[in-house]
């Protein structure tokens, strides 16, 4: 029988989206996320914008191709996804009969929300002739109403492996719909959506901070806006900025990205030096506010009780896939 508290809390969990149970302070919340992991057969998987705490005891940390692919291949029975909800929603659409846990369902994306499915749905209509290619930051409405997924590892290649002639909406990023046009030369029709960590930062205090260390190389995630994707020397997904900075001689980097990051880089190159890129007022913008609502605390208690899960309509859950497996077929194709 469940604890009658217990019972409470999760009823509660619509509203606040995450179990509100206090947790005994002398537990060592890393020992016992590994014991649930091995009790239960659940896979922790984890975002590279996650606190530090999270990443560490994953079992593993990519972006978000990398994740949709292990979701994809896990022989687990529960996914723990520390991430935000469209990443967790990519796991339940490719694993319908597992269950698949978020630490705190409020954990949303700017960029998701910038395309609501019913305007986006009246924009498609608008544009009869394009096929649409959808960043997986979106909503599984949204691609239920696209044709191919991508992520930022493999969206050059992918609007490369479209016929010429074929039209083309790109949704819902802006920006790295801009940075796809002039990479591929593809006339895309874009969505004007975009992510609000990555419109944060400064080109005057990047360029300042650029004279201050010559030596560093400049590397930006292609969410960042034209103008200061113009200065990187490198620009790529989170596991691409990360492998980068592993192999490139430099032993300075300033990383336009969102800071979470930089734990990763820092653990893998721990005598190169990692500036996060400056944001254009002095709050830590470049913190996405969504990936940190996930804690170690509410991890620990989604694992024990086994909710907030997320739980999707069969039809949606059908029609979102589709485009999701175009995307791992030509990745796997090209060997992403
Ligand atoms: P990637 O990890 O796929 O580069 O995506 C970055 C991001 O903004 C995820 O929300
Ligand atoms: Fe969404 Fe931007 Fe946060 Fe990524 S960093 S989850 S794109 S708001």
């Amino acid at each position: 029988m469940e604890d009658i508290h217990v019972a409470n809390a999760k009823k509660n969990i619509a509203k606040a989206g995450f179990l509100d149970i206090e947790i005994d302070p002398t537990l060592d919340l890393f020992s016992e996320i590994e014991r649930l992991k091995k009790e239960k057969n659940a896979i922790l998987l984890a975002h590279y914008y996650q606190e530090p705490d999270i990443q560490d005891v994953a079992d593993y940390i990519g972006d978000s191709l990398g994740l949709a692919q292990k979701a994809e291949k896990t022989n687990a029975d529960i996914i723990v996804f520390a991430g935000v909800h469209f990443m967790a929603e990519t796991a339940k659409i490719l694993n319908p009969n597992k269950k698949v846990l978020l630490p705190d369902l409020n954990a949303g994306c700017s960029l998701a929300d910038s395309a609501p499915a019913d305007l986006f749905k009246k924009f498609k209509d608008q544009h009869p002739d394009h096929i649409v290619i959808s960043y997986i930051n979106c909503s599984a409405e949204i691609k239920a109403l696209s044709d191919i997924i991508v992520t930022s590892s493999n969206a050059e290649k992918i609007v490369e492996s479209v016929p010429p002639n074929q039209k083309i909406i790109f949704a819902p990023d802006k920006n790295l719909g801009a940075y796809l046009v002039k990479k591929t030369g593809r006339d895309m029709v874009l969505w004007n959506g975009a992510c609000m960590v990555h419109e944060i930062f400064s080109l005057e205090k990047i360029t300042k901070l650029k004279i201050r260390h010559p030596n560093a190389k400049f590397i930006a995630h292609p969410e960042c806006e034209e103008a200061v994707l113009r200065l990187a020397d490198y620009i790529g997904s989170t596991t691409g900025l990360l492998k980068y900075t592993q192999q490139n001689d430099a032993t300075e980097f300033i990383v336009a990205t969102e800071t979470g990051i930089l734990h990763q880089m820092q653990k893998a190159s721990p005598n190169k030096t990692f500036i996060p890129a400056p944001p254009n007022n002095s709050c830590a913008c470049n913190d996405c506010p969504h990936m940190k609502l996930n804690t170690l605390e509410k991890l620990y208690l989604c694992m024990e009780y086994e909710t907030p899960e997320i739980i999707m309509d069969e039809e949606l859950r059908k029609a979102s896939k589709k485009p999701i497996d175009r995307m791992l077929e030509i990745s796997a194709k090209y060997g992403l």
